[in-house]
């Protein structure tokens, strides 16, 4: 009798990887969008944290740096937004409740990278400094100069900046627990 399940004899065994199970990924676009901000972040972030220790000939540089490329956040943001609700996405892998918990974490990194540039932005404008884009383009604002909301505005801006901080750390480390304990096909998702 001849074993019919097992490999044949002279026939390559072939291990498979997260490739050859044809893993479905996010769409191109999204994960463009992924690392274009995820870049963008890791610049403007600490751009935003050394503003007040760079000496004063230099210091409207960064403010012009870090406030244009984080308007520019806002708005790549609002188009990730909309291609997320367009098209489709991989579900998470996992339990039900680290799904959950991973979904969770997605939900507020999307709600942080909008509070962040929009707090930023009617932060300057109420403190009577609007932004010019680049240094090239005026951007209009609902608000002008309100000194009585400057400072809360500029609260906000900056507490939701460690609260985005902290949300960035943990979906890291989810990430490569995924990737190096799991060893599945999480990472690859995005890339
Ligand atoms: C995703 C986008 C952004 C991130 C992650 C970010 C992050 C930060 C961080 C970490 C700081 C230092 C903490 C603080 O002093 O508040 C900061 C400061 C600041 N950011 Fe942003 N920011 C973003 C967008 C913007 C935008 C769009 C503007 C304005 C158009 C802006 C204006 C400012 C200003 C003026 C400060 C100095 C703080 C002050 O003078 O009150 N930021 N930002
Ligand atoms: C500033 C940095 C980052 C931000 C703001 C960010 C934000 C996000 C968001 C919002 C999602 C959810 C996508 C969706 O379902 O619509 C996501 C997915 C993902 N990110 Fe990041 N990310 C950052 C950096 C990273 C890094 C450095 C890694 C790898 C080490 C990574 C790995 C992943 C993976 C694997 C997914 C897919 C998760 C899944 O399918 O459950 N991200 N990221």
């Amino acid at each position: 009798m001849h074993d019919t399940t097992g490999p044949k004899r002279g026939m390559t065994m072939l291990r498979p990887t997260a490739l050859s199970l044809k893993v479905e990924r996010f769409p191109a676009a999204m994960r463009l969008l992924h690392w274009l901000i995820a870049a963008l972040i890791l610049c403007i972030w600490p751009l935003g944290f050394v503003i007040h220790l760079v000496k004063n000939e230099v210091s409207l540089t960064f403010y012009t740096l870090h406030e244009s490329l984080g308007f520019l956040v806002l708005w790549l943001m609002l188009i990730r937004i909309g291609n997320r609700l367009l098209s489709h996405s991989p579900a998470a892998e996992g339990s039900g409740l680290e799904r959950l918990a991973a979904t969770t974490v997605h939900l507020l990194l999307y709600l942080f990278l909008i509070i962040m540039p929009v707090s930023g932005f009617l932060a300057t404008n109420a403190h009577g400094f609007p932004l010019m884009w680049f240094g090239v383009i005026p951007v209009w604002s609902p608000i002008g100069k309100t000194p009585d909301i400057a400072w809360t505005l500029s609260g906000i801006h900056y507490w939701s900046s460690w609260i985005l901080l902290a949300l960035i750390g943990l979906h890291i480390a989810a990430a490569l627990f995924h990737h190096l304990i799991r060893r599945d096909a999480t990472l690859y998702k995005i890339l």
